[in-house]
């Protein structure tokens, strides 16, 4: 395996970089204190390309590897966790879906503008009852002539509040369970379909999330993607895609971590001395580094697996589940080498804490992840 980047993928990298330390980092803690969902720079982001990293260029996308889309999205998490959720779910929930399962006509009416942020696209999966049974869906698709008429509920959908159209997953088949599952293109100006208002969270404050209620809508059955009964397996194609996206937001969440307790180690004195030479905050730098470059690692891996066109369940599950729970360690113990000032908003350490709890949680719990490498292991 060669460990060197290409020149394509440090380019994206370092445009990323640049990117997020010149336009992301600066408002990160006030979109955070504020809510406010960040519509300017995610379109700044659409224009150059990272909205769409894997998208091919024929559909408006930059066409790049999954390397580099992992790399993208460490950098912008690294500044903004909240922005790099917005960018996992559009390039990898939104985009990956449509270039793998949609015919001509919806790449080009959606795909084209989502790969450049100019549509907003939000993935409609979970349910009350249906979170991590995914395959408990009770939004119900009745199929009339070319249309199907849905009735139904979602929530936690991120940009559920703020999209043009959402990857919505129903049931078309109620004898069947996965089997029965299909997945369609709603329009969020479809007539009877609605959203709640945007809920109150501990992190990722500035990303938009709500329930979304479906009364009579009428979806054409050519805003299908993919086969009627297919919708569980491509939620689950999709998922992998995403679990990639989701462990480097964790990564850039738990690299920020660490360079904010080694800035700080170096200059916060007691005892007469840096902390930085006490066998205890070096012990926690040293394992915070251990862990975050086994997680970027267990990410290339799943990346490279993705690329090479092979089966990636397992390694995207095992780089999502390693990299979540790297990311909540090391961003609790950087509040400890802060200390006192750990604990307040002055630092930013208090802020990839809230962060980082969601990675654990969306796109598959942490138990999910074990489930999925276990049901591998054992088979
Ligand atoms: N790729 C392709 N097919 C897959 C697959 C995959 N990764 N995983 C499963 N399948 C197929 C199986 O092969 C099986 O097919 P057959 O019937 O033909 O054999 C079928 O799907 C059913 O599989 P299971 O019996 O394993 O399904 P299950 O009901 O036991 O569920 C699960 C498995 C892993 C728990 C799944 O439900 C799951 O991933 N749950 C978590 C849901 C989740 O991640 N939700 C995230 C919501 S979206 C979100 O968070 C986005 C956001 O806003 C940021």
């Amino acid at each position: 395996m060669d460990f060197e980047l290409t020149d394509e993928q440090r380019m994206i990298r370092d445009m990323a970089r640049e990117f997020a330390s010149e336009v992301l980092a600066p408002q990160a803690a006030l979109i955070d204190e504020t809510e406010e969902y960040p519509f300017e720079t995610l379109k700044q982001m659409g224009e150059l390309g990272l909205m769409g990293i894997d998208v091919p260029e024929e559909y408006g996308g930059i066409g790049a590897d999954t390397i580099s889309y992992v790399l993208a999205v460490e950098e912008v998490s690294k500044a903004c966790a909240a922005t790099g959720a917005i960018m996992s779910v559009q390039n990898s929930l939104v985009c990956y879906g449509l270039v793998h399962y949609g015919t001509e006509e919806q790449k080009e009416k959606y795909l084209r503008p989502a790969a450049s942020f100019e549509k907003i696209g939000a993935f409609g999966l979970s349910e009350p009852q249906a979170g991590s049974d995914a395959a408990n869906q009770r939004t119900m698709a009745l199929r009339q002539g070319d249309e199907y008429i849905v009735n139904g509920s979602k929530n936690f959908i991120t940009n559920g509040g703020v999209a043009d159209f959402v990857v919505l997953f129903v049931r078309t088949d109620p004898t069947q369970r996965h089997k029965g599952i299909s997945c369609l293109l709603v329009d969020t100006d479809t007539p009877g379909f609605s959203h709640g208002k945007p809920e109150k969270k501990l992190g990722i404050r500035a990303s938009n999330t709500t329930t979304l209620t479906l009364e009579d809508c009428h979806i054409p059955v050519a805003n299908r993607l993919g086969e009627e009964g297919e919708g569980f397996k491509i939620a689950m194609d999709v998922l992998d895609a995403g679990r990639i996206g989701i462990g480097a937001q964790a990564l850039g969440i738990a690299q920020a971590a660490f360079e904010a307790s080694v800035k700080y180690a170096q200059e916060r004195e007691q005892f007469g001395q840096p902390i930085s030479r006490f066998q205890a905050i070096q012990w926690m730098i040293a394992d915070m580094a251990t862990r975050i470059e086994a997680a970027r690692l267990l990410l290339f891996q799943a990346a490279l697996k993705k690329d090479r066109g092979e089966r990636y369940t397992r390694e995207a599950a095992m780089a999502k589940l390693y990299a979540s729970e790297t990311a909540m360690w090391a961003a609790t113990k950087a509040i400890q080498v802060h200390g006192g000032y750990g604990y307040m908003k002055e630092y930013p350490v208090e802020r990839y804490f809230r962060d980082a709890k969601i990675t654990e949680i969306y796109e598959g719990t942490s138990e999910v992840q074990r489930l999925v490498i276990a049901h591998h292991e054992l088979k």
